[in-house]
């Protein structure tokens, strides 16, 4: 088939480059011409684990072409992906400009039937607002399908290869059969293709986060309430996780969620709800919950140090907001950056993939290192706050060696409470027992 995908971004590139890989022929259009010239020289824009091999392969085979003219993307596919940035608006809500104006060209420049498909992240009724638009302009035959994605960073292509569903959501039979066609090759193991309307199918991404979201906020409050009193999150979480109907995944306490979707989604459906007059207070309470998690470390630091942070030099291993990517969007770990430089710390961080990122962000007021350990040099303390595996088998005595002072603040529980009190470390985690 003939797909277009408009936005390269990380849904769009990841959609384009497996719907390629299916054997379609694939064209991505963006606005920005440097970026789409790096493509086009097989350049991967973004880190995401095994793209680069299905990109090339796929630019070898001519499926998977690249441009920023908006004609030609929309000449070319028979379904058109829209996998535009809907960002936080200034009150919370999705900010839809990107999504209706490229609504509005293709309702200038549609010649022939499209299915047009909202791959991006939108609040209940847009797929209505991108018809309502694209009809002010033509009389062209057309459709508008719901289709969201639910890609997690780090393993956006397995998920996209072999999801678990797909959701369309739409109310014409010509667009299902279509996108049912498109989909088939990737739903072999017989996980469902499950049709709804268009509504219900934008929810459902919505919920989905929400609950995930909401999922890690109860276990965070869980594990804050376990140092209370003295029991141990990991045991409470095994104990738990084990009864299928809660199941064991996303149960990590943390220093809470963050990327460029969970804290978005919970905000916008947050906030839709407000618009239809309803007051969704369990997400109101996981937003806050979750603003004073990412911060939770900071108070147990103040307590090491009596109160003097200034002056102290603080390791932090683990930039990304979570391991195999290298996007810092809502990263836990800048916000405890933030509160250190605050109070007077300086700041030592190694992270495998987002340093470029942070560096864009921090320019020269931290220090970056070359590894892990480096970090650690004459350091008053290690922050961990994003689980990469290289962080999780340490040599302790080349941590104790390099700190002035030997005493971990983890942010993500990497380490066995019996192992550590053995290599004599001070262990400050999430809902365990606080060796101090
Ligand atoms: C998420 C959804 O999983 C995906 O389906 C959707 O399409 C996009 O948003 P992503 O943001 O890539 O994907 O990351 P995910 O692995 O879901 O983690 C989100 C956040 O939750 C991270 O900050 C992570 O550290 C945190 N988390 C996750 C926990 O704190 N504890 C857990 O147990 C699981």
């Amino acid at each position: 088939m003939k797909i277009t995908v408009i936005g390269t971004g990380y849904v769009g590139l990841v959609t384009g480059t497996c719907l390629a890989e299916t054997g379609n022929e694939v064209i991505c259009v963006d606005i920005d011409a440097q970026k789409v010239e790096k493509m086009k020289e097989g350049i991967v824009p973004i880190y995401e684990p095994h793209l680069d091999v299905l990109f090339h392969r796929n630019i070898k085979a001519n499926r998977l072409q690249f441009t920023t003219s908006f004609s030609e993307g929309l000449d070319h596919g028979e379904i058109i992906f829209l996998a535009l940035p809907t960002p936080e608006g200034e009150d919370g809500s999705a900010d839809l400009s990107y999504v209706l104006g490229v609504a509005q060209s293709i309702g200038k420049e549609i010649s022939e039937y499209k299915v047009i498909v909202d791959k991006s992240t939108v609040p209940v009724g847009t797929a209505d607002k991108v018809r309502e638009t694209i009809k002010k302009y033509t009389t062209v035959d057309f459709d508008v399908v719901s289709n969201p994605e639910f890609l997690r960073e780090g393993f956006a292509v397995d998920d996209f290869l072999k999801p678990e569903r797909i959701v369309i959501g739409s109310s014409s039979e010509k667009a299902i059969e279509l996108m049912q066609k498109l989909y088939k090759p990737f739903v072999r193991s017989g996980n469902p293709i499950i049709v709804m309307d268009e509504k219900s199918a934008e929810l459902t991404k919505y919920a989905a986060n929400s609950f995930l979201a909401t999922k890690i906020t109860f276990m965070n409050e869980i594990a804050n309430f376990c140092e209370k009193v003295g029991a141990d999150v990991d045991k409470v979480r095994i104990g738990m996780g084990t009864d299928s109907r809660i199941g064991k995944r996303f149960l990590f306490p943390g220093i809470g969620y963050g990327g460029s979707c969970f804290p978005k989604d919970v905000k916008a459906l947050y906030k839709a709800g407000k618009e239809a007059n309803y007051n969704f207070s369990i997400l109101d309470s996981v937003i806050r919950v979750n603003d004073v998690q990412k911060t939770i470390l900071i108070p147990k630091i103040e307590d090491h140090f009596k109160g003097k942070i200034a002056g102290k030099t603080i390791a932090v291993w683990g930039l990304a907001f979570k391991p195999e990517t290298d996007d810092i969007r809502e990263a836990p770990a800048l916000y405890v950056i933030d509160e250190l430089l605050k109070k007077g710390a300086s700041i030592q961080a190694f992270d495998p993939e987002a340093m470029p990122n942070v560096q864009r962000r921090y320019g020269d007021t931290i220090q970056f290192a070359s590894n892990m350990y480096e970090a650690l040099n004459k350091a008053d303390a290690l922050v961990i706050s994003t689980e990469w595996s290289i962080f999780r088998n340490p040599d302790f005595i080349k941590i104790k060696e390099k700190l002035n002072n030997a005493v971990i603040f983890d942010g993500r529980n990497l380490y066995d409470i019996n192992d550590i009190e053995k290599e004599k470390i001070k262990y400050v985690s999430i809902g365990r027992k606080q060796i101090i």
